[in-house]
């Protein structure tokens, strides 16, 4: 089975501080490095190094070859991701003592797709594969709607956050993964509580604290908790749950088992600092499960 992933990509811009800048400080960072990222190829990065098959679909710059070429190395299809004449998506991080970030982003080609692009690969999906989502990128509405006409499973990680982003893809989502700040603020504008969010699933991650999964159909909820680390860089994190639930439920997981392996995931990627370059491979997640 297959993970088509419309998603972002940039270029994360990583300045390590003692703490995040105040209006008006000028701080100088004790740490300066640049890497693969983007909410969409952090997601897809984690969903092929879980083992799954991933068709990354987004867009960079025409002439950032290195980009393409580390993305293939880390096993993601780049067959749906277009060279445009825009610069590359990219993030300026900075990273304080705790390993709490604050990010800007500039989307660039991100959010330049076309919608044929964007159709001709999910044309290729089957009903038995998925699509993934995030809110960095345009079409995202009706990339989730071609996908779920033709019964894919759509899951949509609603970050980063916007009340407005997240109301247009409910009719087209089979499962909405928020964190409980995200949860919290849509339940309130709605005016309704968690189970009466307009969409069959909805996956709660908690931080460090676990996560948790409501079937709005029948009631059902899952509560998983994560293993105690001392975190360097969450950045990211989310991210390598998303990827890594994504890929338990492709692989043919039980909801529960992959709400597992992506909390262990997660938990092990805020021990190293960086997003895609540094998101863990299956083999390390089993080994840092198992010690
Ligand atoms: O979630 C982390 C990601 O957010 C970074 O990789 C950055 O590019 C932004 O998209």
């Amino acid at each position: 089975m297959t993970i088509f992933n419309l998603g972002s990509v940039n270029i994360d811009r990583f300045y390590a501080l003692p703490h995040l800048p105040q209006p008006g400080e000028t701080l100088s960072a004790s740490n300066y490095s640049v890497g693969l990222g983007g909410k969409g190829m952090n997601q897809s990065v984690a969903a092929a190094r879980a083992g799954a098959k991933v068709h990354h679909i987004g867009a960079i710059g025409q002439s950032d070859n290195w980009v393409r070429e580390r993305i293939e190395s880390y096993g993601v299809d780049c067959t749906y991701l277009h060279g445009l004449d825009y610069n590359t998506g990219h993030a300026i991080i900075y990273v304080d003592a705790h390993g709490e970030n604050t990010i800007v982003l500039d989307a660039g080609a991100n959010t330049q797709q076309d919608t044929h692009c964007i159709s001709k690969a999910i044309e290729t999906a089957k009903s038995h594969d998925t699509m993934l989502l995030q809110n960095e990128t345009n079409l995202q509405p009706q990339a989730a709607e071609l996908a779920l006409a033709k019964g894919v499973r759509v899951i949509y990680s609603a970050a980063p956050f916007s009340v407005e982003a997240v109301r247009p893809l409910l009719p087209h989502v089979s499962i909405l993964v928020m964190n409980a700040v995200e949860a919290e603020q849509l339940c309130s504008e709605m005016g309704v509580t968690l189970d009466k969010i307009p969409v069959p699933q909805v996956l709660v991650t908690l931080g460090a604290k676990g996560a948790m999964w409501r079937s709005n159909e029948t009631g059902e909820v899952i509560e998983v908790t994560a293993p105690k680390v001392a975190a360097v860089d969450t950045t990211a994190a989310g991210d390598t749950f998303a990827g890594y639930f994504a890929a338990g439920l492709d692989l043919g997981l039980s909801t529960r088992k992959a709400m597992d392996w992506a909390t262990q995931a997660a938990a092990l990627k805020v021990t190293r600092h960086g997003t895609a370059d540094a998101i863990p491979k299956a083999v390390d997640v089993a080994a840092f499960q198992a010690s």
